[in-house]
């Protein structure tokens, strides 16, 4: 049994959770920045963590009004410690913090990247080996699981994330920021008329999205130049279909090489629907991906990765710091049945 408190405020989104036992979400309040950072095409970390300040209190006051709990009965404190924004997880880990201090509450650090994978299992239990797909802004990844909290980074990106590519190509179209769920919404009412490279298509479970970014940005240029009109639905559809097929028959075949009993999605970039759907169809094994609410940031995701942790008591110190950099395998407890 546990409550615990989850704070994660890595980038534009300052968000409290209380989860009970593994499932029993009693809040997930999350005040995003989104609307002030589109006016500048990306997100401003100084904006980013100087909005957290002025938001985390209250943030914090509806989640435990919303859960009706009371700071007395929570089992544990989480909070991201990382990768992030530095001054962004800074707001959240002082928040943290002084709960446990003021509480006399255990504190658990959790990887962001662990959060986005057990957002899954507040729906539904992963089964292990797994192998996870991490696609987010900052990450495009293939972890293997072995076992519960056991990470092993196989594939990574060479360059830019799956999502900053889909942002990037959404600025090259003049879409409003974040253009990931743009693009994605505009590739379904698009055909692939566009000829464009498939990007790092080798026997590697490595990513690399920048050139294809630049080839979308090569042809918007050229087509401009030539005084060419570009369909942005059909260039959507085409980056897209080039993207997804490289993530997606790497996974594959990643999957079939580990032999893996599922594959786990995870990160902002799972909401897109037409990985959903190439993934699902493709794939020889089940496929998890988490439920629409939790795929970009959230704390419930931190609250449910924590939940884990706190089973196998892995608790930190006071003096715990923010990394903004860092692995995931760090964070590994391993298989304790060896
Ligand atoms: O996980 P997340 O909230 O933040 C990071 O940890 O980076 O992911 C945000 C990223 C953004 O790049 C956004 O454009 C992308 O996820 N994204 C999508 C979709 N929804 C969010 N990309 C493609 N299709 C979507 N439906
Ligand atoms: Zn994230």
């Amino acid at each position: 049994m546990s409550l615990i408190l989850a704070v994660e405020s890595s980038c534009d989104e300052m968000s409290v959770a209380i989860l009970r036992d593994k499932r029993d979400l009693l809040c997930n309040v999350v005040a995003s920045q989104i609307d002030t950072h589109r006016l500048f095409g990306g997100v401003v970390p100084e904006i980013a963590s100087r909005m957290h300040v002025e938001c985390v209190s209250t943030v914090l006051k509806t989640a435990l009004k919303e859960a009706n709990v009371d700071m007395k009965d929570i089992d544990a404190i989480a909070v991201t410690k990382g990768p992030g924004l530095v001054g962004s997880l800074h707001v959240g880990m002082q928040a943290a913090k002084t709960l446990a201090l003021a509480y006399h509450k255990p504190l658990i650090g959790v990887h962001h990247i662990a959060g986005h994978i057990y957002a899954n299992e507040l729906v539904e239990d992963i089964q292990y080996p797994c192998l996870c797909l991490v696609v987010s802004g900052g990450h495009s990844e293939l972890v293997y699981m072995k076992s519960e909290f056991s990470f092993e980074v196989i594939g990574q990106t060479l360059d830019d994330a799956i999502g900053e590519a889909y942002d990037k190509v959404g600025r090259v179209l003049h879409l409003p920021y974040p253009g990931g769920p743009i693009i994605d919404k505009m590739a379904l009412e698009g055909e692939h008329t566009y000829p464009l490279p498939l990007p790092l298509n080798d026997q590697t479970y490595n990513f690399s999205f920048s050139g294809l970014k630049s080839a979308v940005i090569n042809l918007a240029h050229n087509a401009s130049q030539r005084g060419e009109e570009l369909v942005p639905q059909n260039l959507a559809c085409s980056f897209q279909e080039a993207a997804l097929d490289v993530l997606v028959s790497k996974t594959i075949k990643a999957a079939k090489d580990y032999n893996v009993k599922e594959i786990v999605v995870a990160g902002g970039v799972s909401a897109n629907k037409g990985l959903r759907s190439l993934l699902t169809q493709k794939s020889p094994i089940k496929v998890l991906f988490p439920p629409m609410s939790y795929c970009t940031d959230n704390a419930a995701m931190i609250a449910s990765a924590a939940r884990v942790m706190y089973e196998h008591h892995q608790f930190s110190s006071l003096d715990l710091s923010v990394k903004p950099n860092y692995n995931l395998e760090e964070e590994s407890i391993g298989d304790e049945s060896e």
